[in-house]
């Protein structure tokens, strides 16, 4: 049996009729289109499907589209809505945080919401920020460069 849940996203309302067992991931992947959102273990491991849900990061694929009801997600694509990078995005392009990308919607996001809360933030609190996230490109060092570039 289909639920309606309504949902903000990237500030644009949704209305959408919903099977009890479908993800979060799946509606912004293949409802909403919004694919920069990425899939990876599936099982809350990787990070790779992270999105900001009321203000916190979230692992799209370990929440029901069903409990997102009445919330508001901000995913990949609504940082850079008006076609000029967000000032994150651009640090990681120039950092060199960005090697294959699969990680990287995910890992930006994470930063994002550990910056709105907190701008000024420790090495250590960007480390533990991003820990649910996970590059196997980088090395991390440099995605942490990329974002404490922005913390001045
Ligand atoms: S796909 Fe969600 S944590 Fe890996
Ligand atoms: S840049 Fe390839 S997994 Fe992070």
């Amino acid at each position: 049996m289909k639920m309606s849940i309504s949902l903000k996203v990237n500030d644009e309302e949704y209305q959408l009729e919903v099977e009890p067992q479908e993800l979060l991931l799946d509606v912004i992947r293949h409802r909403l289109n919004l694919t920069g959102t990425k899939r990876g273990c599936d099982t809350g491991d990787c990070g790779a499907c992270t999105v900001i849900m009321d203000g916190r990061a979230v692992n799209s694929c370990l929440i029901l589209a069903v409990e997102a009801d009445k919330k508001e997600i901000i995913t990949i694509e609504g940082l850079s809505k008006t076609g000029q990078l967000h000032p994150l995005q651009k640090s990681f392009v120039e950092h060199g945080a960005i090697q294959c990308g699969f990680c990287s919607p995910g890992m930006i996001m994470s930063a994002k919401a550990l910056l709105d809360e907190n701008p000024h933030p420790s090495d250590e609190e960007i480390r533990k920020a991003i820990a649910g996230n996970l590059c196997r490109c980088t090395g991390y060092a440099k995605i942490i460069e990329a974002i404490k570039s922005l913390c001045t």
